[in-house]
């Protein structure tokens, strides 16, 4: 099952768990629309061939929601009985925290043994170094903002871009470090518009005529975006300021080939793992070995902002 936001390497983990069912002899079931699709019994029956040529796609074949009815206990009780009706003996979520927080419950109710692999492009989730789709999203930011720079050089312009993230500067961190921004706003670090208006002046006194400051969406600074660019303009009447919303285009497109091998090889550890009479864990990637972390630390842990590469990013914004 995939559920909360799709990720750019959720149809590689499908397969993989699909073919690492088949390769063990165990009959895998899809699951459509993540937990509502659980409630309302949508499953489908899937073979190795039910998976061919869904590697390089974006999305998920099996579709995603945010359920609400899957928190209520009437919603969790319908959902079991769906599960045994079709003989389910255990699940493979593909999801966020928000998925692996269902998951947890509902084996706290059920005691039904779940296995969860990290898919989202915020790459927020305690336990792993990278979760399904940020790679992916990294290397679409970085296209996106290196054309942006384009613009912003030919016309001196000063540019706010937001990327997503949710409450956390991971994707603005990398990906503002590997498209050169001038500065970056994360949640992790609150740099104040004073430091800002700062930065930007140090940056024109250095010889800079155009900046991008890259923005993430969940940024503690007290202002939206566009709220930005407006201080910036009623300070420095001098600089011509657009704000650029990435959005939803970070989460599509075909996956990397770090995201579908990570994808590879997260669904055939789920899948032993629960073969191994595991359960509660989140499959992660730590130091370049696949690990076990169990799903609850997995969700109220704290995936930290990593201090080199902010101290890098400073550094690189002389
Ligand atoms: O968690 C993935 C994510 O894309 C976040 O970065 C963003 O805040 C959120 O989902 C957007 O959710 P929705 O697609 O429901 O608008």
């Amino acid at each position: 099952m995939t559920s909360g936001g799709d990720a750019p390497g959720m149809n590689a983990a499908i397969r993989s768990v699909v073919r690492a069912s088949a390769f063990h002899g165990v009959e895998c079931v899809g699951i459509y629309r993540g937990y509502q699709g659980m409630i309302e019994g949508d499953f489908q029956v899937m073979g190795p061939r039910s998976v061919h040529n869904i590697i390089n796609k974006g999305g998920t074949v099996l579709k995603s929601a945010r359920s609400k009815e899957f928190r209520t206990s009437e919603g969790r009780k319908k959902a079991y009985e769906a599960l045994k009706r079709e003989n389910v003996d255990a699940l493979v979520l593909i999801g966020g925290d928000g998925t692996f927080t269902g998951g947890l419950i509902f084996n706290q109710e059920y005691g039904f043994p779940v296995m969860g692999i990290p898919g989202t492009i915020d790459n927020d989730i305690y336990g792993t170094n990278f979760t399904l789709g940020y790679d992916t999203a990294l290397n679409t930011v970085v296209e996106a903002i290196d054309k942006i720079r384009d613009t912003a050089s030919s016309h001196d312009r000063l540019f706010f871009i937001e990327v997503m993230g949710r409450d956390a500067g991971h994707i603005a961190l990398n990906a503002g470090v590997g498209a050169g921004a001038e500065e970056i706003l994360i949640p992790e670090e609150n740099l104040g518009l004073d430091r800002l208006l700062e930065s930007l002046e140090r940056s024109k006194r250095s010889g800079k005529s155009s900046s991008i400051v890259v923005v993430a969406e969940g940024d503690k600074i007290g202002k939206n975006v566009f709220e930005l660019k407006d201080y910036v303009e009623q300070n420095h009447p001098d600089y011509d300021v657009r704000v650029s919303v990435l959005g939803h285009m970070q989460r599509g497109g075909a996956p990397s080939c770090f995201d579908r091998v990570l994808a590879s090889r997260m669904g055939v550890k789920a899948v032993e793992s629960l073969l191994e009479g595991k359960s509660n864990y989140m499959v992660g990637v730590r130091d370049a070995r696949m690990m076990l972390t169990p799903l609850e630390e997995a969700v109220k842990g704290k995936s930290e902002i990593n201090q080199e590469l902010l101290r890098v990013s400073n550094i690189m914004t002389i």
